[in-house]
């Protein structure tokens, strides 16, 4: 069969290792992968420093959209996308989480029905004013397959009117569902045993074991929000200057770009100024991989960082409102502290001092990718 896999996002270009990986060394004989990058993200440190370090194959069409705002960006991307697939007319289309490449990938493939394969389906925030949200939303509805994380993303579905069990042929008015695990577990497990050894990261930037902050920062609402900015920056130096521990934060660049204009120009100061506060800019997967493994803790407002936190057993501060992925508060691992500085600093208290922390295996096997291949191949070609 031949698939066409969409990326775009920084996330999906990682997503996407486990399953290319699955096919070069379980199904080369049987599945033909066509990527197709849209260009969403495009700085050599979000996108090439993937295909480099993690051996995807090269795309084979690259839309070079850029950024832009949500309509315009998305409807680039639909027209670019629908032409691939008249091209190649291929047995499916494979997406990937919620961006807004996601989302064209759904709308282009769906209109000339070209069945969607939605990769990381049923996670909810249940909060429609984030982009991700309607992207998701809109994806999942007019899948074909449908592969969840986590047994709270299938009950979603369910929620939503998917049916649990049903017979073939599935197409988009008759689509299956299934709890497969998460292929970030595959690929995370897969790339922690060289993280270490291949990357200098720690070293380089005079961090030691155990005893330094993670951060990310990139959602829109806490980059766009001054005020949300501005508690988020706040907390962090506060429980930086307070403990005389080192923050790491590989700022991404739409964070970076606001925090010129967003943050007050004093706090942007102590930071310039503290020995402690290190922004640097994004690194890339094996690094960011190191840094996890090495870390205290974790602080960040993004979906991946929250669940690899989890993987490397190192709780997690959450920077958000809600979580997709409310399995980890659940265990105990991660809290929500929104942009709330003393919610912020009461969470990375509790936290830090909780002895005993459970972190037990609710993203699959490992071999989630695998398990999708198979899928593919018994239920479209
Ligand atoms: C996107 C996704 C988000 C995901 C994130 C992963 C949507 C709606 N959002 O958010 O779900 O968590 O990717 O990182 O799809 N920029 C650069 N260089 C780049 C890419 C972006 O400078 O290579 C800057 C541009 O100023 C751009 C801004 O970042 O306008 C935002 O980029 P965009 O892709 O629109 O959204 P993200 O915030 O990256
Ligand atoms: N990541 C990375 N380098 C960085 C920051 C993040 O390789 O500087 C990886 C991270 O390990 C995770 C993914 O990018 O696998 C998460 O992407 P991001 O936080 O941009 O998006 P989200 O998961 O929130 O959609």
């Amino acid at each position: 069969m031949k698939i066409v896999t969409i990326i775009g996002a920084r996330p999906q270009i990682i997503k996407a290792a486990a399953l290319s990986r699955a096919i070069k060394n379980k199904f080369s004989n049987s599945i033909t992968e066509i990527i197709v990058h849209t260009g969403q993200h495009y700085d050599e440190n979000m996108s090439q420093v993937f295909f480099d370090e993690l051996g995807i194959p090269e795309p084979n069409y690259n839309l070079n959209v850029g950024s832009g705002s949500h309509g315009k960006q998305t409807a680039t991307m639909i027209a670019g996308i629908e032409d691939i697939l008249l091209q190649e007319i291929p047995s499916a289309i494979v997406l990937y989480g919620d961006t807004n490449s996601t989302l064209a990938g759904a709308i282009a493939a769906s209109k000339i029905h070209v069945p969607v394969v939605h990769i990381e389906a049923g996670l909810r925030s249940f909060n429609k004013a984030m982009p991700e949200e309607i992207n998701r939303i809109m994806c999942d509805h007019v899948s074909t397959l449908l592969f969840s994380p986590t047994k709270t993303g299938f009950q979603n579905l369910q929620n939503e009117g998917f049916k649990a069990k049903n017979e073939k042929p599935f197409n988009a008015n008759n689509p299956k569902i299934y709890h497969s695990g998460d292929v970030m577990f595959d690929n995370s497990l897969y790339f922690s045993e060289v993280a270490d050894e291949k990357t200098t990261i720690i070293s380089k930037n005079n961090l030691h074991k155990n005893n330094f902050i993670l951060a990310t920062i990139h959602r829109n609402n806490n980059t766009d929000e001054p005020a949300r900015l501005n508690a988020l920056f706040n907390a962090l130096y506060k429980i930086s200057e307070a403990n005389k521990l080192d923050v790491l934060l590989p700022l991404h660049p739409r964070t970076a770009k606001l925090l010129e204009f967003n943050l007050e120009a004093e706090l942007h100061q102590k930071m310039k100024a503290s020995k402690h506060f290190k922004i640097i800019p994004p690194v890339s997967f094996l690094e960011m991989i190191a840094l996890e493994k090495n870390c205290k803790i974790v602080m960040t407002d993004s979906g991946g960082v929250q669940k690899e936190a989890f993987y490397f057993e190192k709780p997690c501060v959450i920077l958000r409102t809600e979580t997709e992925w409310v399995e980890l508060v659940e265990c105990g691992a991660a809290m929500i502290a929104d942009a709330d500085e003393r919610k912020i600093m009461e969470a990375y208290k509790t936290l830090t001092s909780k002895t005993n922390m459970k972190f037990p295996k609710i993203y699959g096997d490992g071999k989630a990718a695998e398990f999708i291949c198979e899928e593919m191949l018994e239920n479209l070609s």
